[in-house]
């Protein structure tokens, strides 16, 4: 219901390259704000959470979506988002909310089975939830010897996990689809959305010296 309703009010879909990426990445821009159609409230949380000190910001937007995301608000999104245009050759982008005041963007990813990202740190300060399916996430290490960074640890986020992190060189990560099933999740980044193909990703070197990743409990 909501998805074509959607669809028929928002004839706006543009696709968007993202100059940064090492790999092309469709970027779907809704004409309509779709978290305030689906998740009420949600943007003005994270708004609030942004309102804090700096170094809780992102610990406080995870909050926020962990909050607001209870079961039938994380279906009616993620019914509406796998009824959206979508890449078959990687993972697609969608503009769910854009701050008015431009403090934060929020979107959607929908990684069908082998999309991933290329591996990257982040400008901005991001906190992202898996609405459905699981998704790999690979942790590297960032060398300034060397300039480059080494994988060092391999977790799973399941549906209902969230993890937030500032920007900067400590925060390296690839998150990739390496199930049968397709993936939905929502992550919130500190830009606003005119920025979001070109001051969100990092992409970072990645060294080839081996490491041996290791399953650890999720954030
Ligand atoms: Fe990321």
């Amino acid at each position: 219901m909501c998805g074509s309703f959607v669809m028929q009010t928002s004839p706006a879909v543009q696709s968007l390259p993202a100059a940064n990426q090492a790999t092309a990445v469709g970027v779907h821009v809704q004409s309509e704000s779709l978290l305030e159609l689906e998740v009420p409230g949600l943007a003005e949380s994270i708004r609030q959470a942004c309102l804090g000190e700096a170094d809780l910001v992102p610990y406080r937007v995870r909050q926020a979506l962990n909050q607001a995301l209870d079961r039938a608000s994380t279906d009616r999104l993620v019914s509406t988002i796998m009824s959206l245009p979508y890449s078959a050759q990687t993972y697609t982008r969608h503009l769910l909310y854009a701050d008015p005041a431009g403090m934060f963007t929020v979107v959607a990813l929908r990684w069908d089975p082998t999309q991933g990202s290329p591996v990257h740190a982040h400008y901005t300060w991001c906190a992202y939830r898996v609405l459905s399916g699981v998704l790999s996430e690979s942790h590297f290490e960032y060398d300034r010897s060397v300039e480059q960074a080494y994988l060092f640890n391999r977790v799973t986020r399941a549906a209902g996990q969230s993890v937030c992190g500032h920007g900067g060189m400590d925060f390296i990560h690839r998150l990739h689809n390496d199930g049968d099933q397709t993936v939905v999740s929502i992550h919130v980044y500190g830009i606003d959305a005119a920025r979001m193909s070109t001051h969100v990703n990092r992409m970072v070197t990645v060294s080839l010296r081996a490491e041996t990743p290791s399953q650890a409990p999720g954030k």
